[in-house]
């Protein structure tokens, strides 16, 4: 009997490495943006998609940076084309990340004709002084305008990305962003609280002294952000992932019945556990799914097997141009370790896991590998359990890394 071919990845990741100037908090890999390079990477990464478009079937694609929106309409065109040319297109869930100050009518137009559904803005803040202090590119005013621009583009669903606990942010200046950006009416909001990375100016004045962290300010400001988006509509369902729960939504695999009857959106989750709007890319990252990553820094896990590429446009450029996938390094992981990255990650979804979908997912039992570490959890009042799930509480909800770090094995 010929051998089964293994099931196409579902989710397709690519990076685009190109900033118009970094930001001083941002660990992301990217260069300065302009010119050759760019042309020089289109065409790099059109001959990696061709060397694993065989393998791929995509229900969400996640165009993420640096920042995509700088790719003009020509280098647009042609990955998009591309796309289509080796069946691609037509995911369920289509996301480009844009910063605000690169929106136009006509890239919009081109993003949506193309099948493009989902845009990610990243606003940060809608105070002018912190915005100047992050290294931000944009104003307050061109997040008014870019959204607007987006809508008036056909597009129905909109995430925006904020910061809080940014050095000088009091929680006055928080609310009042918090406030506008509710009011703009976005059907997802992703808020992190802002993180001192290696090698970033920020963390330089930190470690200078020149800044401080109020960790009591960051724990109010993250209530207020529960408490404001939850009244404002949004249901919580990851960490710092808010999303509406009705609209036109689109499902990632066609929806069929759990056991209890209320219906999937794939991964194994029903509707009560994520919005309709919540964003299916990530939650196939939360849920341990494979997923394939493109361009430079990028990271793909696909059954099994951790691979990444080299953090060096140039380099990566020059081995696409060989004919080669331009990966620096490959890791098949234990299923262990698997399993309890697998752990981690779900918990931070509000959902966190039934036990059953663990198993199926990873073959290990949660309440036989890790009942210690549920059991000082839920002794804590970080987590709670009964006979069928396990969960973060609200209040490990907003330590769920340190929650979550205990699963690693
Ligand atoms: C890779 S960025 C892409 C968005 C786009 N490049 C932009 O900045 O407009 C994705 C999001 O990660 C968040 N982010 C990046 N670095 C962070 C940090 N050090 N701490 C907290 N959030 C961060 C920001 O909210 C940002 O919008
Ligand atoms: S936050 Fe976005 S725009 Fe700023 S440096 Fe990072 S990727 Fe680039």
């Amino acid at each position: 009997m010929p051998a089964m071919s293994p099931a196409r990845v579902t989710s397709l990741y690519i990076h685009v490495p190109f900033c118009a100037q970094k930001c001083a908090y941002c660990a992301f890999y990217s260069e300065p943006s302009g010119g050759e390079p760019v042309n020089r990477y289109v065409a790099a990464l059109v001959r990696e998609l061709e060397m694993v478009a065989g393998d791929l079937k995509p229900h969400t694609i996640f165009f993420g940076g640096g920042t995509p929106s700088l790719l003009n309409l020509r280098q647009w065109e042609q990955i998009l084309l591309a796309l289509d040319r080796l069946h691609l297109s037509g995911a369920g869930e289509f996301t480009v990340e844009c910063n605000p100050a690169t929106v136009s009518s006509d890239k919009a137009k081109l993003l949506r004709d193309f099948g493009v559904n989902r845009i990610s803005m990243g606003v940060q803040s809608l105070d002018e002084a912190l915005l100047d202090r992050l290294g931000r590119i944009h104003t307050r005013k061109m997040v008014f305008k870019s959204f607007d621009i987006l809508r008036r583009a056909g597009f129905d669903n909109l995430n925006l990305d904020l910061m809080f606990a940014i050095p000088g942010q009091t929680l006055e200046i928080w609310r009042a962003t918090l406030a506008e950006a509710l009011a703009l009416d976005s059907e997802h909001l992703s808020s992190y609280e802002v993180i001192y990375e290696d090698d970033t100016p920020l963390f330089a004045q930190l470690q200078a002294g020149e800044i401080g962290v109020d960790e009591d300010l960051a724990c109010s400001m993250y209530e207020e952000l529960v408490e404001r988006a939850t009244s404002a509509g949004f249901r919580q369902y990851e960490v710092a992932n808010f999303a509406r729960a009705v609209g036109a939504q689109s499902t990632v695999s066609s929806p069929q019945s759990a056991p209890g009857g209320e219906p999937t959106v794939g991964c194994g989750l029903t509707t009560r556990d994520i919005p309709a709007f919540a964003c299916k890319h990530n939650v196939n990252y939360w849920r341990g799914g494979s997923f394939y990553g493109l361009g430079p820094s990028a990271t793909s896990y696909v059954r099994g097997v951790r691979t990444k590429n080299w953090s060096n446009t140039q380099l990566y450029c020059e081995q696409l141009e060989k004919g080669k996938r331009a990966v620096e390094s490959r890791e098949e992981l234990p299923p262990l370790k698997r399993a309890g990255e697998t752990a981690a990650f779900g918990l931070r979804m509000v959902a966190g896991w039934p036990f059953e979908e663990f198993q199926r997912t990873t073959s290990f039992d949660l309440r036989r590998e890790w009942a210690a570490e549920m059991g000082q959890l839920t002794a804590r009042g970080w987590a709670a359990r009964d006979e069928n799930h396990f969960q973060l509480t609200s209040r490990g909800l907003r330590f769920a890394d340190a929650a979550a770090e205990l699963f690693l094995r």
